[in-house]
């Protein structure tokens, strides 16, 4: 790729010009789509994550990019072996599938459905409705005018193109802020601001329409410690939920995005055990849907790190399994060659971070040891 072609990409995808809190990260396409063949190169290990989730009717996955699966063989064959369920990292946010008002690049998402199609695994959409990763013109372009047709056809167009293929829907994402001082302890977002809270209800009623298929999802993060804080969250998430459910919203998942600092011990406990209880009481499915542990407060020794992380996991996946109606784990990556954590929450000695169940040249982490331990003592389901 030549350095005009990168600079347009950057520019088609609006990179550096995000609306959110996450530092947005550019799309290297290098290979045409269509490459999606499963590789036999790769020698598959005995067992791998998703067999043993399989052995209790649960999926494993992760998330990935188009250009890790297209330009790392052996990622790629250790992605395969591992995941029964794929979603894109990027590749269905607005900053990506959205270069204009009136258009749609699906080139990013088109080859993970077939990637996922191709290798018999589960595909996740991620995600309709956020205020994070919008692409640079939506600012200027979206107002309380035309908000409401902005975001049914987004809705519709996206979802029909996959529809009949999506496992579950992120449909809506960190919607929930009390930092934000609402009552209802909504996020104050672009969405909230033109279409006022019913922007919720209206995106899942679209979802519902675009596919009947798919499981949708409210995906929401920081809500799995003991803390006042994710209390706080988890009350508003449940009121929310409630309210939908009595409404007849079509809701059918809650996603706990599971990014939990290792350091961080106040895992897993009384409030969010009952919280779980409490989203399961509703008739709603559970996914874990991004799940790392990251490392960056944890001391550099490596040993006593990699076993810091795994203990969370397994001390994590031990009590959401527990819950028979979770359907799927997915790590917001599989290999620590590939993690997002370092970007938004460096260590401070620079040090590569290991947040994930495989190293950087695919062998199973303590990570995944304490992963496939969760699955092997969950109940089935
Ligand atoms: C992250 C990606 O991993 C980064 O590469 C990107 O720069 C920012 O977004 N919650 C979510 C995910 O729902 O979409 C985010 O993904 C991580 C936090």
């Amino acid at each position: 790729m030549t350095n005009n072609e990168l600079t347009r990409r950057r520019f088609i995808y609006g990179a550096g010009a995000a609306a959110g809190s996450y530092a947005l990260l550019p799309l290297y396409s290098t290979k045409p789509f269509g490459d999606v063949h499963p590789s036999p190169s790769f020698p598959a290990p005995a067992d791998s994550l998703k067999d043993h989730a399989a052995r209790c009717g649960l999926l494993y996955g992760s998330s990935v990019q188009q250009r890790q699966l297209a330009s790392d063989q052996p990622f790629r064959a250790a992605f395969i072996s591992q995941c029964s369920i794929v979603v894109p990292e990027l590749e269905l946010k607005w900053a990506y599938l959205r270069p204009g008002p009136q258009t749609y690049n699906f080139s990013g998402a088109d080859y993970l459905c077939e990637f996922a199609q191709a290798n018999q695994m589960k595909f996740r959409g991620h995600t309709l409705v956020w205020h994070d990763a919008l692409p640079s013109w939506f600012a200027g372009y979206v107002n309380s005018g035309n908000a409401q047709t902005v975001l049914l056809d987004h809705i519709s167009t996206v979802m029909a193109r996959y529809a009949g293929k999506v496992h579950s829907w992120d449909v809506v994402n960190e919607a929930i802020s009390p930092a934000d001082k609402r009552s209802d302890g909504l996020r104050n977002t672009p969405w909230l601001r033109y279409l006022g809270p019913g922007y919720i209800e209206t995106a899942f009623r679209a979802a519902a329409q675009a596919d009947p298929d798919a499981l949708l999802v409210w995906n929401e993060n920081s809500i799995e410690e003991e803390s006042a804080k994710a209390e706080s969250k988890r009350g508003f998430f449940l009121q929310q939920l409630k309210y939908l459910r009595s409404r007849g919203v079509p809701i059918q998942g809650v996603g706990l995005e599971s990014h939990i600092n290792g350091n961080h011990t106040n895992i897993a406990g009384p409030g969010f055990k009952q919280f779980l209880g409490q989203v399961s009481d509703l008739g709603l499915k559970i996914l874990v849907t991004e799940m790392d542990v990251g490392d960056q407060d944890l001391p550099y020794d490596i040993g006593a790190r990699d076993q810091a992380v795994a203990d969370r996991y397994f001390q994590y996946l031990e009590c959401v399994l527990a819950q028979q109606n979770v359907l799927a784990v997915l790590t917001w990556g599989l290999s620590n060659k590939y993690t997002w954590l370092p970007y938004s929450f460096p260590r401070p000695d620079k040090a590569p971070m290991r947040p994930l169940p495989l190293d950087a040249n695919m062998k199973p982490t303590p990570a995944w040891s304490a992963i496939a331990r969760a699955f092997d003592d969950a109940p089935s389901r």
